[in-house]
């Protein structure tokens, strides 16, 4: 999906994320690195709410799901099994003038008018030239900055360079013999290419180049030329995205390993080990939060195309559905079991919630699901934890990959897309991906990936002879079309294949598995991008100006409440708002601020998106009346509002409130 340019929108974020301290440039003292971020004081808590409450929902809310924390360098026959040494790449072309890089795929099509040149010569040598070709060539002179010379009709590029490179070996002219090509995009004239070329001349070593012009071509949505300058781009190459390093002293080839281009991988590798540490028995899930790396060709739009960024992973392993099939007799129909949920959903879209309430119900798991339901569900649940955290389900867009679309391994595969100022884009990916993951580091590892289920041995035995001769034939092809894909003999695959059919039989087969992947960076862009929001709000004087308020959901908000002494310089009220503040603080992150107007302070708070604030006055000393001793003003974020509370009652209520 082609992203679009960054937004106004967009530059006043930016602007706020990097005055606020949420994210700005890694290395930026030294001019900064591309694709490359740092999280500031307040982006640094946001990101760790978010991570957290996914870890929570993930694993600590969930019976069925267990951590795991990998290292990120890892053996590199890894990234063999997985397929990314060989096939981990996108297409890159380079700008031939400025060297700037672009992703094939990504280069926004143009069209126009494409002048392509043979070359070019110093413009005091041109004389040399007319005089031994000019049955080849004619000057054209459009203007002071136009001067070039054209090929004659009927005269052969071919044929002009041989005799061009003759007068320059006789050093009668220089000439530099690199073709090269410029879009003039529709509207523009001659000169613009012409001025592009010359520069793309100079470099090449000429002081005042003449181009030879040798062909114009009208072109339509080509992805061929650089979109900021029209330079002809180089043909694509493909360019593995897997960062290389050397583990080890000596920088070989038998040292290279990479940085993670996926925290997933991990978990496959160390799948057997965590089964049995943690006596979980199939379907059961690993997750993992971690960084990743990849060396992206264009990082672009803010964070959300880093080249260092972090993943937060389940991979929840399944059974075959011939195993849950022989099991409990059937497979559920994945459209039946979200019919009443899609029924909600629709009496729901009428009143949308506020965020934080899902808009849908979803169904608890049962044993005769398989990997269409458990698919749907993880779908589901993906999108109820965002709306958890404050991104409503009118933000979000789910993106159900076309067949063509799919990886070969997957068999399903569901984006689920914010809609970001640049356009609706894919925060997380929910991939049913058979069992091609442990099969593969079975295969390039030579260690079993397959487990033993007892239910599924006791309930073959109970099948009768047609149903186990189905089931064991439909294992079967589904692991012969495995071995088939991935290249193994035919002989080898039909051998392989029949014993892991004979395995099932016995209770024993490889798992597959469903893989929600999420980036937290891409969270929290999104995070941003959603709580940003302008507003009117009274000044000291009682004017209205522009408020910038980041409206976070309290649950996530970096600073969950702000202390405040009306007056500074009012001792009585300092110690109190002190006392106040160190109440809070072992339950709740609490910012303390004495400096400037109260107003003022408000807003810095308003901006950070700290969702309450907590005001020590006068009254709080019982200076008006004993009935207000010891209760505060607790004022609203987002409506402003401001409510009189017990101080004791505070921490309560605070929790109850950032929940
Ligand atoms: N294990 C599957 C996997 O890695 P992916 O779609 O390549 O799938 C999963 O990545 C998620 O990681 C994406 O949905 C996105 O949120 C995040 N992600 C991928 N590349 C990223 C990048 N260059 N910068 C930031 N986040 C990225």
């Amino acid at each position: 999906m082609a992203e679009s340019k960054e937004t106004p929108l967009m530059e006043k974020i930016v602007s706020l994320c990097k005055r606020r301290g949420f994210i700005f440039q890694s290395s930026e003292i030294y001019g900064g690195i591309n694709g490359f971020w740092d999280y500031g004081p307040l982006g640094a808590e946001l990101k760790r709410n978010v991570k957290e409450l996914w870890w929570r929902s993930m694993t600590q809310q969930r019976e069925d799901v267990v951590g795991l924390e990998a290292s990120i360098i890892m053996h590199p026959k890894i990234w063999e099994a997985s397929g990314h040494t060989s096939t981990f790449s996108d297409p890159m072309v380079d700008c031939l003038l400025t060297k700037k890089r672009f992703r094939a795929d990504q280069v926004e099509p143009q069209s126009g008018n494409a002048y392509h040149f043979l070359g070019a010569i110093n413009k005091d040598d041109f004389l040399h030239l007319l005089l031994d070709s000019s049955e080849h060539i004619d000057v054209r002179d459009e203007g002071a900055t136009s001067f070039h010379l054209q090929l004659k009709t009927g005269a052969t590029g071919k044929e002009l360079t041989a005799r061009l490179e003759n007068l320059r070996r006789a050093s009668k002219l220089s000439f530099c013999p690199d073709p090269f090509s410029v879009l003039a995009t529709v509207g523009k004239p001659i000169e613009s290419a012409l001025k592009v070329a010359r520069q793309f001349y100079e470099q090449r070593g000429l002081k005042d180049p003449t181009m030879i012009l040798v062909g114009k071509e009208k072109v339509e949505n080509s992805q061929r030329f650089n979109p900021e300058n029209g330079a002809l781009l180089t043909e694509p190459r493909q360019f593995n995205l897997m960062f290389k390093t050397y583990v080890g002293p000596v920088e070989s080839e038998e040292n290279v390993a990479y940085l993670r281009p996926e925290t997933a991988q991990a978990i496959f590798a160390q799948f057997k080990t965590v089964l049995e540490v943690s006596r979980q028995k199939i379907p059961f899930g690993i997750c993992q939060i971690g960084k990743a790396f990849r060396n992206e060709i264009n990082p672009r739009n803010f964070t959300f195309r880093s080249r260092e960024f972090e993943q937060m992973e389940l991979e929840f392993f399944i059974k075959p559905d011939e195993a849950v099939e022989a099991i409990s007799g059937r497979v559920a129909n994945a459209a039946d079991i979200w019919k009443e949920n899609i029924e909600h959903r629709t009496s729901n879209a009428e009143h949308p919630t506020s965020g934080s309430q899902p808009s849908t119900l979803n169904p608890q798991p049962q044993p005769d699901w398989g990997w269409e339901a458990r698919h749907k569900y993880w779908v589901q649940e993906r999108i109820r934890w965002y709306e958890s955290i404050g991104l409503p389900r009118a933000s979000l867009e789910e993106y159900w990959q076309k067949k063509d679309e799919l990886a070969h391994y997957a068999r399903a595969t569901v984006d689920i897309l914010y809609k970001f100022p640049f356009g609706a884009q894919e925060l997380e990916g929910i991939a049913a991906r058979g069992d091609f993951d442990l099969s593969q580091h079975q295969r390039f590892s030579g260690k079993p990936m397959g487990v033993f289920d007892d239910e599924l041995k006791a309930a073959w035995a109970r099948l009768d002879e047609t149903k186990k001769k189905e089931l064991g034939q439909r294992y079967h092809d589904a692991r012969l079309k495995y071995l088939a894909q991935m290249g193994v003999a035919a002989e080898e695959s039909a051998k392989q294949a029949r014993e892991d059919a004979d395995g099932l039989a016995r209770g024993n087969y490889i798992p597959h598995v469903i893989e929600p992947s999420a980036g937290v960076d891409r969270l929290i862009l999104a995070l941003i991008c959603h709580a940003y929001s302008e507003d009117q709000a009274p000044d000291e004087k009682g004017h209205l100006e522009t408020r910038v308020v980041m409206r976070f959901h309290p649950c996530i908000a970096p600073i969950k409440v702000a202390v405040f002494p009306l007056l500074k310089n009012k001792p009585d009220l300092v110690n109190k708002a002190k006392e106040v503040r160190d109440l809070l603080r072992p339950h709740l992150t609490v910012f303390y601020d004495e400096a400037g107007a109260i107003g003022r302070r408000y807003r810095r708070q308003d901006e950070a998106g700290t969702p309450f604030g907590v005001t020590i006055d006068f009254e709080t000393l019982g200076e008006k009346g004993p009935e207000l001793k010891d209760t505060v003003t607790l004022r609203d974020r987002d409506s402003m509002k401001q409510e009189r509370v017990k101080i004791g009652e505070l921490v309560p209520l605070l929790l109850e409130k950032v929940r």
